[in-house]
């Protein structure tokens, strides 16, 4: 029987899930937050149920402090991102992304700020680092805000400090796809009194779940920490496929995050550098195996980084090519993704003329994406199959 890579999943054990349950009983998440504000330096940290709450959470507390109205996000990123911006009443504005770094393009966020902006919101995909400091310059330049969208970045580092803590507030998420993973939940980091007292209003006003709700929650983390393991994922595959999230969300929930989840989340932190090195190993290993290969791209890495990559983003120059690999690595057995495969503004009707493309590099890239996994299920060989394939591929 071949077995299945999923192309995400954190390798959660039954200790991680023993230790979650403990701290059901006994602790607050306090642990938890004990653990981010010493991996991140920071004063103050919230949990929510997810990265969108998290967003959310953030995008009101700045409300209360400032009247600007606009959020500047690249045009390629999670389509999700719109919902809290419009659920806030605030306006999205998209800028276009760098097809040398896959990251939002400095010189097209200039062009959108104006004196309704509120804040721009580098986005870290993929766990590629974004050039912070040069957002940050030009935030300090128009006095706006900057919310660092560490969701997929967990682990990545600039200069040695962690992304998510370069901007006035930042946020990670701890969902099912994520480097470091308790099935869903999100994380906000700040210095700034300020937003965190607007924030901690905030979550304070978030509903407590049920004892029936966290029961389902402990219990589809117990699920998804079988199933992402090769064989129950290979025995359970037509099942696991039918659970995926396909339909675009067009509503979030918001709730406190389980003190279960947090238990796990510190389980998982003490085993972190261990998880996080092999995402980083994989990432660089696919680097330095597919650089030099005509045909595709690779992202540009900014010296003084380590980017641990939620998943490895591959460039096609031909868009059948790209098809032909995902075909051939998933038919081997190794389930790489194409996600997105359309840009936000074409995901979402935001008023852009789509027949004079304003973000031409977001729909360009989003076309010829393919992400292959780097979470430690992975393996040098099965690497190696993905490597072979992309050649063979590129030389027919
Ligand atoms: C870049 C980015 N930001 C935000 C989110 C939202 O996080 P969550 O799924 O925890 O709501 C995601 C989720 O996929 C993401 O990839």
């Amino acid at each position: 029987m071949k077995l299945l890579i999923p192309s995400a999943g954190t390798p959660v054990s039954f200790t991680d899930i023993a230790q979650g349950l403990t701290s059901s009983f006994n602790q607050s998440t306090k642990t938890f937050e004990s653990v981010i504000k010493t991996y991140t330096n920071k004063k103050y940290c919230y949990f929510t149920n997810s990265g969108t709450t998290a967003f959310y959470v953030i995008l009101k507390a700045l409300k209360t402090i400032s009247r600007k109205t606009e959020v500047i996000l690249p045009a390629y990123t999670a389509p999700s991102l719109i919902l809290p911006i419009r659920k806030t009443g605030l306006k999205p504005i998209l800028c276009d992304i760098s097809l040398k770094t896959f990251n939002m393009d400095i010189q097209s966020i200039e062009r959108c700020i104006n004196k309704n902006t509120l804040c721009i919101v580098p986005v870290h995909m993929f766990g590629l680092p974004m050039n912070t400091e040069d957002v940050a310059k030009i935030a300090q330049q128009h006095s706006l805000f900057v919310v660092e969208d560490a969701a997929s970045s967990l682990g990545t580092t600039i200069q040695n400090h962690p992304t998510g803590t370069f901007g006035e507030a930042g946020f990670y998420s701890f969902n099912r796809g994520k480097n470091l993973s308790t099935l869903s939940g999100g994380c906000i980091v700040t210095d700034s009194e300020d937003i965190a007292a607007a924030i901690k209003t905030e979550c304070a006003s978030l509903p407590k779940l049920g004892f029936v709700s966290k029961l389902k929650i402990a219990a589809k983390l117990i699920a998804l920490a079988l199933a992402v393991r090769p064989l129950f994922y290979t025995i359970f595959n037509d099942l696991i496929s039918k659970l995926k999230y396909t339909t675009l969300h067009t509503d979030f929930d918001s709730f406190a995050y389980t003190k279960f989840q947090a238990g796990v989340g510190c389980a998982l932190f003490e085993q972190a550098s261990k998880i996080l090195n092999k995402r980083y190993d994989h990432g660089m290993f696919l680097f330095d195996m597919l650089a030099h290969l005509k045909g595709i791209k690779l992202p540009e890495l900014i010296p003084h980084t380590v980017p641990v990559f939620n998943q490895f983003p591959i460039m096609f120059d031909d868009e059948n090519v790209k098809e032909i690999c995902f075909e051939k690595i998933n038919g081997s057995g190794i389930e790489s993704t194409k996600l997105y495969p359309d840009p936000i503004h074409r995901v979402y009707n935001l008023g852009y003329d789509l027949n004079n493309d304003p973000f031409p590099n977001a729909t360009y890239f989003s076309r010829r994406l393919l992400l292959i996994p780097t979470h430690p299920m992975m393996n040098i060989e099965k690497l190696s199959r993905v490597v072979n394939i992309i050649k063979e591929s590129l030389a027919v």
